[in-house]
């Protein structure tokens, strides 16, 4: 795609999902690439990067870890993860002056893949476990695929952000308890080092303050409770786990499905199948997923929350409905009451 519509397309995605700051500056900074300005030099060599790339936030990105490391100037002032207030047009002076003072600086970022770890997600996480038959609510051992950092393995922890959940209100589950959770990533991001935050931090989008807190809350989190998140992929994880007697063994990912390939979709599903073949009333398994897809093939996309569950028939439920970076969750259906 070219740059410059990549841009525009970001903007109204930015715009659509709550963040007015980057809908505007992203708008601003197509009209410079267009004009031939600073945005034109530091995006030379990326004119016809692909869509899914997301040239957009790995430009964002870049300006937002140079704030965050405050080495961005006078662009502080404007940007509210740091305490500043946007200015449409002084912000987007202060962003143009930054792409034309340090334009390699801004460039370094455009080679690595934008990488996030939503934890408004472990929402969607938390309230499906709500869901599980009664009989199955044991001690929990998580499985999750693609955990980036691996902060949704803390869902027991992470305090549930208000208002993010909507429909009928899962039944407590007082005793909810997750043990040695385990997640995998190729790329994992380890959140122990000053860099793996950063990363983290200079993806969400500057404007986006709750987003922002909750991260920041559960990378605290993370530094009192060390997460495991092994570099593997999806197959090579789940290839280690068995039902375990006495817990219930749930396998979650969410926005992760888009990254396997055929062959591994297809891996993982034949080992869950495999995995729920072997489950027990005193080693149940389930699989829980936050996924964009459609109900049927006319359907719009939506970030489903699904829920199957062995033994029984395993047959799939549509739990509820997700924002795309997690919260709120609109629940569809009664939980089982204890
Ligand atoms: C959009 S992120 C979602 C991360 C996390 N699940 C969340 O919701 O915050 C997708 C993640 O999937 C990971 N990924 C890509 N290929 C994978 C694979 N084959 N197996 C497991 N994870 C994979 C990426 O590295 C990335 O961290």
């Amino acid at each position: 795609m070219e740059a410059e519509a990549a841009l525009r397309e970001q903007a109204q995605g930015c715009g659509e999902l709550g963040s007015p700051l980057y809908a505007a500056l992203l708008e601003r900074l197509a009209d410079d690439l267009a004009a031939g300005g600073p945005t034109a030099r530091v995006l030379r060599g990326h004119e016809h990067d692909p869509g899914p790339s997301a040239l957009a936030l790995r430009l964002l990105g870049s300006v937002h870890r140079l704030v965050l490391e405050r080495r961005a100037g006078a662009l502080a002032a404007y940007w509210p993860s740091v305490g500043g207030t946007w200015d449409d047009a002084d912000g987007t002076a202060a962003v143009l002056d930054l792409l034309a003072r340090e334009p390699d600086l801004v460039a370094e970022w455009l080679d690595r893949p934008p990488q996030t770890n939503e934890v408004g997600r472990a929402a969607a996480l938390v309230g499906a476990l709500r869901h599980l038959p009664v009989a199955a609510r044991l001690p929990v051992r998580l499985v999750e695929l693609g955990s980036s950092g691996g902060l949704n393995l803390l869902a027991d922890r992470l305090p549930l952000p208000e208002g993010a959940w909507r429909g009928p209100t899962p039944a407590p589950w007082p005793g909810l308890r997750l043990v040695d959770p385990v997640g995998c990533d190729p790329h994992p991001v380890d959140v122990r080092t000053t860099q793996g935050r950063l990363t983290l931090t200079a993806y969400v989008w500057a404007d986006q303050t709750d987003r922002l807190e909750r991260l920041r809350h559960a990378l605290d989190l993370a530094q009192r409770h060390p997460v495991d998140v092994r570099r593997s992929s999806a197959r090579e994880l789940l290839a280690e786990v068995e039902p375990r007697e006495g817990a219930v063994t749930v396998v979650w990912h969410s926005v992760v499905w888009q990254y396997l390939d055929e062959a591994e979709r297809r891996d993982v599903t034949a080992r869950i199948d495999d995995l729920a073949a072997r489950a027990s009333a005193s080693a149940p398994v389930a699989h829980v997923a936050m996924e964009p897809r459609r109900r049927h093939p006319d359907a719009p996309r939506e970030m489903l929350v699904t829920l199957r569950c062995w033994p029984g028939d395993g047959a799939e439920q549509v739990l509820g409905v997700a924002a795309p970076h997690g919260v709120p969750v609109v629940w569809e259906r009664e939980s089982p009451s204890p």
